[in-house]
């Protein structure tokens, strides 16, 4: 959804942009062609990888870029440490990168024979390798259930702790196969589809990140500053949805863990829409990947904070 993007973040307008999850630079080298020469793009992204291909992609505009390898989680602290104060509009496009699912070697693909690993940050962390052999039988039927919303997580962890009791699952394809082979095949999606989505959004704190951001993100942006937000799948579509409604309600706390510190009524945050834009049928049937993107987009519109 980049022409989305382009027109809500007002990139005609200029001015000074964040992407967060830069990926390899699509969205941002869409921003930069679509804005003035003076517009400049904090480039966010966890991913040494991608950074790496997202600069050389948008080499003719470097003078307009800056990168950081970091978490959008941290935005404030990132925001500080480069002595900016706020900006006037934000991108998350969440999730992973195609880049991710076809370099060897990552691990996040089920159609491919790779080291099981997950992590989008491969010098951080575990993977999903080590997490898997070491993790409890309540562990793994909670996280299936909860991050893959996994019907089948019962069975399902029984045959993979069966199966681990002769040594650790190594690979991608073995974990698939194992799967494909331990519970039916229902509908269109591939049986270990949930399973990958619940062990990367574990491996990689994926929802800590989210809140840690919808935390926050209002105390980065300008009066009139926008956030667009793309999420995948239901789990981040719904943190994001409630968010945006606490804000627009005036309320501080955006997650709702604790009681609002700012009266409602002082809104300091709108929708710019109340239900999410999708793809166009083009759009999916060029990139396939982009089946079940929700874009939703909202406004700083003062207030005190
Ligand atoms: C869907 S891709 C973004 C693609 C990008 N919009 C483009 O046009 O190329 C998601 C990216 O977000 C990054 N990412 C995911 N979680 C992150 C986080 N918490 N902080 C920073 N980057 C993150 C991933 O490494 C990946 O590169």
């Amino acid at each position: 959804m980049v022409h989305e993007v382009v027109h809500y973040l007002r990139c005609a307008r200029g001015g000074l942009f964040v992407d967060g999850t830069l990926g390899t630079g699509g969205h941002t080298l869409a921003i930069l062609q679509h804005s003035p020469a003076t517009t400049r793009v904090i480039g966010i992204d966890r991913d040494p990888e991608g950074l790496a291909v997202a600069r050389e992609r948008l080499a003719p505009f470097s003078h307009q870029l800056q990168t950081v390898q970091g978490k959008f989680g941290d935005l404030k602290i990132i925001l500080s440490g480069l002595g900016v104060r706020a900006v006037d509009g934000i991108l998350l496009d969440l999730g992973f990168s195609s880049l991710q699912i076809e370099s060897p070697g990552r691990g996040f693909s089920f159609q491919r024979d790779d080291p099981l690993d997950m992590r989008m940050d491969q010098t951080q962390g575990i993977s999903a390798r080590d997490w898997l052999a070491h993790c409890s039988q309540k562990e793994l039927i909670g996280i299936l259930k909860e991050y893959g919303e996994e019907r089948w997580a019962k069975r399902l962890t029984g045959k993979i702790l069966a199966f681990q009791s002769k040594g650790p699952v190594e690979t991608t394809r073995e974990l698939a196969e194992l799967i494909a082979g331990s519970i039916p095949r229902g509908g269109r999606i591939h049986p270990a589809t949930r399973t990958f989505q619940a062990l990367r959004i574990l491996i990689n704190d994926e929802l800590t990140q989210l809140k840690s951001f919808l935390g926050e993100f209002l105390e980065t942006l300008k009066d009139g500053g926008r956030v667009c937000l793309i999420s995948y799948h239901s789990l981040e579509d719904r943190l994001i949805k409630q968010a945006f409604l606490r804000l627009e309600r005036g309320l501080r706390d955006p997650l709702g863990m604790s009681e609002p510190v700012r009266p409602e009524g002082q809104p300091g945050f709108k929708r710019l829409i109340s239900k999410p834009t999708v793809p166009s049928q083009i759009e999916m049937q060029e990139n396939p990947r982009s089946r079940g993107a929700k874009l939703r987009v909202g406004e700083r519109v003062g207030g005190p904070l």
